[in-house]
Order: C-alpha cells, then structure tokens, then sequence
C-alpha cells in the first residue's frame, strides 16, 4: 500500500489524522504506518458512536445449575469420567493471558505479578501449581495452551523459561498470539501511540479459538486428540484447572459446553449471570439484568437469575470448530489507552479516555447447544486479582489464598 492508497482508506473512515507525521518519518517507519494501516479494520471504530446498544437480544429465561449438592451426590462418577477423559488425553487447558491488565497498572503481562508477602508467589506459578494438582491426581500432563498478544508474547515466553516454566513439562505447553485492534477516542478516532504507529489493543479474549487456528496450534490439539479445552482466565489465582469433577460432570451430562459459575453474593451484583435466550445457553451481563428479574425467584424460593460466571469454561473442541468462522458480536469497551497527545507527547492516562473494541468469550457460550453451569464454593474457586487495591485485587485475592492455606 502507498501513500495515496493509505489516505484513500483512511479517509474513508474519517482517519486521516493517521498521517499526520508522515513526511519526518524514516523509510522504515513510513513502511510499517502503511503497512499497520492496510491491516487495520476500520470499520469497527464506528461503533464508538453507540457503545452500548446491544445486539438483538432474544427472550431471557433463567437457567438452573447443577449445585453443589447435586455435584456431591454424583461426585465419585463425575471425577471418575473427568480422570478418564484427561487420561486418555482428551482434555486441553487454554490460559487467556493476552489481555492488558491496565486496571492493575503493572507494565508486565499479569501472569508475571508478584503476589507474594514473605517470598515471591507469582500468578503464573499460581495457576501452574494448580493444574498440577490434577497432574498428579491423574497421572498424565495436561497439554496448556498460553495466549499472549503482540504487547506481552515475548516477556510470557522468556519469563516462562527464567522459571523453567514453574516445573511443568515445556514440551506440553505451547503459546499462540491473539490479533489486535485499533483503540479510539470516544468519538471513534485512533489514537496514535507514536508518530508511526497507531494504538491498538488485544481483541478481547473472544477470538482464542480463532486464533488458535490461525496460528497453526490447532494442528496440534488435533494431533493430540484433544475433544474438550477448559479456558480459563489469568487472574483468579484459586481456581482449578482441568477439574475432573467439572470435565466428568459437563461430559456425562451429554452438555457442549460447560460454566463454572458461583452464587451470586447479592441480586445486584456486577457479574455476568448465567441464562437462556431463546431457549439457548447465554450469559446476561450485569447492567442488562431488570430489577425485577433481579428478584425473580424460580421454584426453590432462591433467586432465579442466581449463577455468576468466573470465566472457566470448557468447551467440546468439535463444536468450536462449527462456529469458528462465525462472526461474534463487538464490545465496545471503556479503557485507558496512552496516545500521543496534540503537541505529540506521550501520555499514559490515569482515567479511561477512549474505547478498545472487543469480542468475548461469553458470546462463543451463546453459540452452543447446550451448556452446563456447575456450581463451585466462591471462597475455594474465585480469588479474580483485576485491580492493585480495593475490590478483585491482589489484597482480596492473598486472604483468599491464606484461607486456603496458601503460603505466601
Ligand atoms: P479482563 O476483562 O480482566 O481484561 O480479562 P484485561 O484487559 O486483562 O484487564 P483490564 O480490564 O485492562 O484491567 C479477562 C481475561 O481475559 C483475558 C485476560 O488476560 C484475562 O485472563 N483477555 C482479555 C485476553 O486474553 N485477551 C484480551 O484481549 C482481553
């Protein structure tokens, strides 16, 4: 692409502020602009200007969990089938690690945060540690599947061999990166982060499988003869990974997909719950939750609308395939993005100043036949570290750990 045809594309797009340093770049810069231009889509930027407008929501119904009674009655059988599926082989973890965490505020990708108080306990090696304890239990290597982005693949990849990969067999991880998007003022407008390049950020941790295939691993998991993948999230540092109870329970149940999901600590709590639209499994976010759905109640007397997500998730490999070409909904997203402000000096914001554009996990569970929420206890499966204090942060996470005699 030239230079003409660059200002042709961004013109269209009400872009061309893209260019604005372009005539002082080197060759080289000048060439990687054109280049990040002619991959960019564009066109997503325009849904700055309804950020919150939904995609066509169908006929919400509530949809039970198995509970944790339940789980226990059956629990022999179901961690019978999980041990014999993760056995045979046929079950893979995918770590979702590409995200930013900028509510956290470290340069470092997250799996790299320290949250140790007496020696050093980083959530990588948290996670780590967990998968193996089912390692051991079953006999066999869990293969892991690690997504990192452009902003953090390579300081995962060397910080994973510093610690030689916290004792797992690196020959039974591999790493895959997602793709990128550009990120935008709340007008629709890329911001620049250098005079060359614009910003761009993870596109959300709903293209994994999608970029699992594009990234050749997939090949991989076919070689294996992986039929379920359990994904799971960077930052709860307690919850369990390939869970034989859960893997057993979601398969014996004839289920697709599978949700852990924790009861909710009141109606309005801001967690994605659980349900079905139009008779399909689905997850409805906080915020579009009525308050008189927040206080249905379903036969028991208990809320209706009761089972918040942790972002675990497994899912039959099969129907991934099915829906992989699928195009999943944008979310537009509120976030700090540093640009390079008018009089061209970097800025790292301290507040959300634009939109990133995102597709997520939750609208993959939309796609499937049936799901399965399994319920887990919150104070043994869900310790989120999203921000450095208050609420879901490092503080709340270490006295989850403690009290799950964690040594930090
Ligand atoms: P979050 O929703 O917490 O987003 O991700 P984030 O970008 O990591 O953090 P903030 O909002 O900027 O503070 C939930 C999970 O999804 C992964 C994250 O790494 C985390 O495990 N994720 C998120 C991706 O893998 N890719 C993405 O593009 C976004």
């Amino acid at each position: 692409m030239d230079r003409a045809q660059a200002y042709e594309k961004l013109k269209k797009y009400g872009q061309e502020h893209v260019l604005r340093y372009y005539d002082e770049l080197s060759g080289e810069e000048k060439n990687a602009l054109l280049s990040q231009i002619e991959d960019t889509d564009f066109s997503i930027l325009a849904h700055a200007a309804h950020p919150h407008v939904e995609t066509g929501k169908g006929k919400v119904t509530p949809l039970g969990a198995l509970e944790l009674d339940q789980i226990r009655a059956n629990g022999d059988r179901y961690r019978a089938a999980g041990l014999k599926a993760i056995r045979e082989g046929k079950v893979g973890a995918v770590l979702l690690a590409g995200g930013m965490g900028t509510r956290l505020g470290s340069d470092d990708p997250k799996c790299m945060y320290d949250i140790g108080i007496t020696h050093p306990v980083y959530i990588m090696e948290r996670l780590i540690s967990n998968l193996k304890d089912v390692v051991r239990e079953a006999g066999v290597t869990v293969p892991l599947f690690v997504m990192t982005s452009e902003k953090n693949h390579d300081k995962t990849v060397a910080f994973m061999k510093e610690h030689d990969s916290f004792g797992y067999d690196p020959e039974m991880i591999r790493y895959f990166m997602q793709d990128m998007a550009p990120a935008s003022d709340y007008e629709g407008k890329v911001y620049m982060e250098s005079r060359s390049r614009m910003s761009t950020s993870p596109n959300g941790n709903g293209g994994w499988f999608l970029s699992m295939k594009k990234s050749g691993v997939l090949n991989r998991v076919k070689e294996l003869g992986i039929e379920w993948l359990n994904i799971f999230a960077v930052d709860n540092v307690l919850q369990r990974i390939a869970d034989p109870v859960f893997v057993g329970a979601t398969i014996m149940n004839g289920c697709d997909c599978g949700a852990k999901v924790v009861r909710k600590a009141a109606p309005d709590e801001k967690v994605g719950v659980m349900c079905l639209e139009d008779g399909r499994p689905s997850v409805i976010e906080y915020y579009e939750l009525t308050p008189q759905m927040m206080e249905e109640r379903n036969e028991k007397g208990d809320y209706a609308y009761n089972f918040g997500v942790i972002m675990n998730y497994i899912f039959r490999e099969k129907e991934l395939e099915r829906i992989v070409d699928e195009v999943l909904p944008l979310h537009v997203v509120e976030k700090k993005i540093p640009y390079l402000d008018e009089a061209g000096t970097f800025v790292k914001p301290e507040a959300p100043n634009g939109y990133k554009y995102e597709q997520l996990v939750l609208d993959m569970v939309r796609e499937m036949n049936s799901c399965l929420p399994f319920e887990v206890v919150r104070e043994r499966e869900f310790a989120p570290i999203k921000n450095a204090t208050g609420v879901d942060s490092v503080e709340t996470a270490r006295a989850l750990l403690q009290k799950n005699g964690v040594s930090l």
